[in-house]
């Protein structure tokens, strides 16, 4: 091939140095934004361990958010070189219905909150990171009757006696409606009280995602567990919701990839899942 001039060179040069200058690209991204800023701003449930709770007092991070999800955007917030703790990092309270709606309106930078990947959040307007975990709907029950071998299908489940607690609006309900008609299905406000009527033998079975079945059969350990929490009733991810702007989506996406591959976000998530939750 031959050697191009230097002049060849230096008209070449001076094509790109005004495309880039009357690029879009160079527009003020959102990653500029927030490290103008100087804070990262989460948009966070409180109501999903492990990932996301709620407590009365603040930790000494200076929060009042504790879980997975809030030590992954502690983690951000220095891979964006904010190293000061508690400013670094802005929680504003949200719920999973104002998640996608939240990010669009431009009230936090980024949602993490054990949140689904969901074709209805991503028809709001947001992008997805890739995603952070495999979960899907996977059943709780006695030990004794896991171990009897009751409930291992979602068709010995869907019987006629069998009382599946699930709580009142969310996608648990929703699962089991549409497959568990034969069964019968008692609706709870409050989430915890699903597991309570398991423990306290008023319902058979409960139908969560992975994560949350193994986190109950952690905390009461040799009386719930999880029916076969490697092969989930459906397929469902969680990962973070953004607004859809491609430098910081990138931005997010490379550190989650270095999170994982690294072996961090695992023994995050592994710290949570540990951690002492009340029931
Ligand atoms: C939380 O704070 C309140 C008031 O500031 C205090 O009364 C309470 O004991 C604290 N609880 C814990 C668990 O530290
Ligand atoms: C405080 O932050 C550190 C670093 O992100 C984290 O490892 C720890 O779990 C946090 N503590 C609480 C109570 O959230
Ligand atoms: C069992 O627990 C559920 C959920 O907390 C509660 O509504 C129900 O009254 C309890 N039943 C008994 C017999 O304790
Ligand atoms: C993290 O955990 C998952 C699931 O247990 C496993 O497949 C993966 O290899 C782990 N990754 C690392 C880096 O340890």
């Amino acid at each position: 091939m031959k050697t191009p001039s230097l002049a060849t060179l230096a008209l070449w040069w001076a094509g790109v140095g005004s495309a880039i200058t009357s690029s879009p690209q160079v527009e003020s991204s959102l990653l500029e934004e927030i490290v103008a800023r100087g804070h990262l701003r989460v948009g966070t449930t409180g109501s999903y361990a492990p990932f996301s709770h709620l407590v009365a007092n603040a930790t000494e991070n200076g929060t009042s958010f504790i879980g997975a999800d809030i030590d992954m955007a502690m983690s951000l917030a220095s891979a964006l070189g904010f190293t000061s703790p508690s400013p670094s990092v802005v929680f504003v309270p949200t719920t999973f219905a104002d998640l996608a709606t939240g990010a669009v309106a431009g009230l936090f930078d980024i949602g993490m909150s054990g949140v689904s990947i969901t074709l209805t959040r991503a028809l709001q307007g947001v992008f997805f990171s890739s995603p952070v975990l495999r979960v899907g709907k996977v059943a709780c029950v006695r030990c004794e009757r896991a171990a009897q071998g009751e409930f291992a299908t979602l068709a010995s489940i869907n019987r006629p006696g069998v009382k599946v607690a699930t709580p009142a609006g969310g996608s648990n309900e929703a699962f089991d409606r549409a497959n568990f008609p034969a069964a019968e299905i008692v609706v709870y406000a409050d989430n915890t009280d699903i597991f309570r009527a398991l423990l306290n033998e008023t319902a058979d079975v409960v139908v969560t995602d992975r994560v949350e079945a193994e986190l109950w059969a952690r905390l009461h350990q040799g009386v719930l567990c999880a029916v076969r929490p490697e092969s989930p009733y459906s397929f469902e991810e969680l990962g973070y919701v953004l607004p859809r702007d491609m430098p910081w989506f990138q931005f997010v996406n490379t550190w989650l990839h270095i999170e994982q591959g690294s072996g961090e976000w695992n023994s995050t998530l592994q710290r949570w899942m540990d951690y002492a939750w009340e029931t």
